[in-house]
Order: structure tokens, then C-alpha cells, then sequence
């Protein structure tokens, strides 16, 4: 197949309308945007990715009159939501009404639904007359894409299209919160931050998978955002390791260890922003370690440790 590299909004609409499927940036990071209502293009989408079709797929608007042919109902906490924060990075997951087709849910009964805030994000989706259905366009386990090199580099001869646009601002994937129950629980951590939706209602939590459970969000137990380097978690300012061959550094204060290749941040929302890039970067350069700096579990510093430790567990 050949990709077609574009900047063109409505070359890129075009070819979703005609049943393609095409990368598109966000905020958070880029994604890859299929017709909802086609399960052919949906199809494509699992097959393209490499995805284990046991992972559902998030639903991105372009207006919020969509939110109707998406969802059964929608709740009183995620009515709350909604208002407080769309466009935002942030997902709510809903009962789905029945003309979602169960392929973009993973044969779930509930839809994640997100409107991203990014200007061409948006203009995209609205020029697209539908909503997408719209996972990371990252080859499955590899970290998101957050420039259109990355989704070029993993999905080149795999998709439709790529629509070109700036670096993704945000740098890690939406917050998910799940509101169908009596409490919102948070399946994944994001730029919307715990504070921000306990400021709208106090009583949401973070949902932690136990023992022996299935965990609610089936993504949660798959490999994710691994680079091919090895990732090791160090202490803020303390670290001191042998210096070794072929490693790289990440984080907000200058190492005290030689290091071939580093990264330093001017604030956790940088680190957040260039983490995925920078692992990129190194399995480019045959990186075999990467040390990163812990950062303090607050704001979105919580949602850049749960994307670290995910990223060092592999
Ligand atoms: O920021 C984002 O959310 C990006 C951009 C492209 O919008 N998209 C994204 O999609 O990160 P994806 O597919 O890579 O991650 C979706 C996550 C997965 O962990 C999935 O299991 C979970 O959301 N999820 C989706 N639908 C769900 C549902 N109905 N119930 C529970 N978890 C769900
Ligand atoms: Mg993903």
C-alpha cells in the first residue's frame, strides 16, 4: 500500500469517507482515525497496528451532537465532565448505543469517547462528517507517536494516509475515566489530572487492577510504551551508576555519571512532552539503556510515572 503524506484536510477526510484509514496529530499523541460505522476500515485499523483484538478502540468527535449516536446514555458524572473539560485530553467511557459496532469496542458494551482540543484534530474530524474511531498510531507495544516521523517510521506501507502536523503538545495519551458506575474511576492517567476531575467530583479514584481480576481496561494488560533499550527508573539527583556503553539519560537534573546521550527537561509537562521521542531516539541510535529520572506523583507527574514504570517492566 502506499502512504500518502499530506497536509491537506480534506484530501486526508476524502480517504476516511471512502473507507481508508489515516494518522491524524492531537494533542496527546498522534492517532490512527477509521469511520466508526465501518467495520472493514476498523478492521484495517487492528491489522495495521498489529492491535490483539481484545483492546477497544476510543471514539474521537468533532461536535458534541455526536456523543448521541455513540452513547446509550449519558451519565450525571459524565455529563459533569463533559462540561468542565470538552475539548480536552480526556476520554469518558459510557454504555455505547448498538450502531456502535462491536469490533471498535472489542465486543465491550461501553465506548470511550474523547473530543481532542487540537485545532487540526478538530477541523479534521468535522471535515470527516463522522466520528473516528482513533487508537495511538504506533505499531502495537512500541511507545505513541508524537510527531508524523514516528507514525511514519512504524506505519509507512500501512495505512492510507499520514496528515502532517506540529509535535503533539501534550505527549502522553488522554486521560480515560470510566463513568458508567456509581463513582468515576480512572483507568489511565493523564493531562487531566486526578486534582482537576476530583475538583468536579471529589469522590473519582484511581482504579488499581488486583490480584486474580480482570482488569476493566483491557489495554492495561497488554505491553506498552517500550522502547527496545532497556528502561531503568533512577532516584532524582541521587543516582550515581557506572558509567556503561550505549546509555541515555532523561529527566530534570543533569546526571552525575557520564552518559552518551541525554535529555534534560525545564519541567515535568517537557518530560512528559518528549519522553516518547526521545525513547525513539535512542533505539535509533542503538541506545541499550535508558536512565530516567523519576518525578514526583502529582499533576501530570502521575500519568508520566504510570508510562515510565509500564516502559521499565518490559
Ligand atoms: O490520547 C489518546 O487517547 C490517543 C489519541 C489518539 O486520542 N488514543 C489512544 O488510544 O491512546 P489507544 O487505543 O492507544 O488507547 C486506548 C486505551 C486502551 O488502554 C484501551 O484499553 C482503553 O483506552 N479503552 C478504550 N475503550 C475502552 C472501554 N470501552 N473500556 C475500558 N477501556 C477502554
Ligand atoms: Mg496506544
Amino acid at each position: 500500500m502506499k502512504t500518502i503524506l499530506t497536509k491537506s484536510i480534506s484530501q486526508a477526510a476524502n480517504i476516511v469517507i471512502s473507507g481508508g484509514i489515516v494518522a491524524f496529530p492531537t494533542e496527546t499523541v498522534y492517532g490512527l482515525g477509521a469511520d466508526i460505522f465501518n467495520e472493514n476500515a476498523i478492521e484495517k485499523i487492528f491489522k495495521a497496528k498489529q492491535r490483539p483484538n481484545d483492546n477497544p478502540l476510543i471514539a474521537h468527535i468533532g461536535n458534541l451532537m455526536q456523543i448521541n449516536s455513540l452513547a446509550k446514555i449519558i451519565t450525571p458524572n459524565a455529563q459533569k465532565f463533559i462540561e468542565a473539560f470538552f475539548p480536552a485530553p480526556l476520554t469518558v467511557i459510557l454504555p455505547k448505543t448498538k450502531k456502535v459496532p462491536l469490533i471498535a469496542t472489542a465486543n465491550l458494551e461501553t465506548i470511550g469517547i474523547r473530543m481532542p482540543k487540537n485545532k487540526l484534530a478538530q477541523d479534521f474530524l468535522r471535515e470527516c462528517k463522522t466520528p473516528l474511531v482513533a487508537p495511538s498510531a504506533n505499531l502495537s507495544g512500541k511507545p505513541s507517536p508524537t510527531n508524523w516521523q514516528a507514525v511514519y517510521e512504524d506505519l509507512n506501507g500501512k495505512v492510507d494516509c499520514i496528515l502532517k502536523g506540529e509535535v503533539s503538545e501534550i505527549g502522553l495519551e488522554s486521560t480515560v475515566v470510566d463513568c458508567t458506575g456509581e463513582n468515576p474511576l480512572i483507568l489511565r492517567t493523564g493531562a487531566i489530572t486526578l486534582e482537576q476531575l476530583q475538583e468536579i467530583i471529589p469522590e473519582t479514584k484511581v482504579y488499581k487492577v488486583s490480584r486474580n481480576e480482570q482488569p476493566k481496561s483491557p489495554g492495561l494488560k497488554h505491553k506498552h510504551y517500550s522502547p527496545t533499550a532497556k528502561v531503568i527508573l533512577v532516584e532524582s539527583g541521587k543516582c550515581r551508576v557506572e558509567s556503561e556503553k550505549r546509555s541515555a539519560f532523561i529527566g530534570l537534573e543533569k546526571p552525575k555519571f557520564e552518559i552518551d546521550f541525554a535529555k534534560i527537561c525545564e519541567s515535568v509537562e517537557e518530560y512528559a512532552q518528549t519522553v516518547f521521542d526521545f525513547f525513539r531516539q535512542c533505539d535509533r541510535k542503538s541506545i541499550k539503556t535508558i536512565y530516567c529520572e523519576k518525578v514526583e506523583e502529582k499533576g501530570i507527574g502521575l500519568a508520566l510515572m504510570d508510562r515510565l514504570k509500564r516502559a521499565s517492566e518490559n
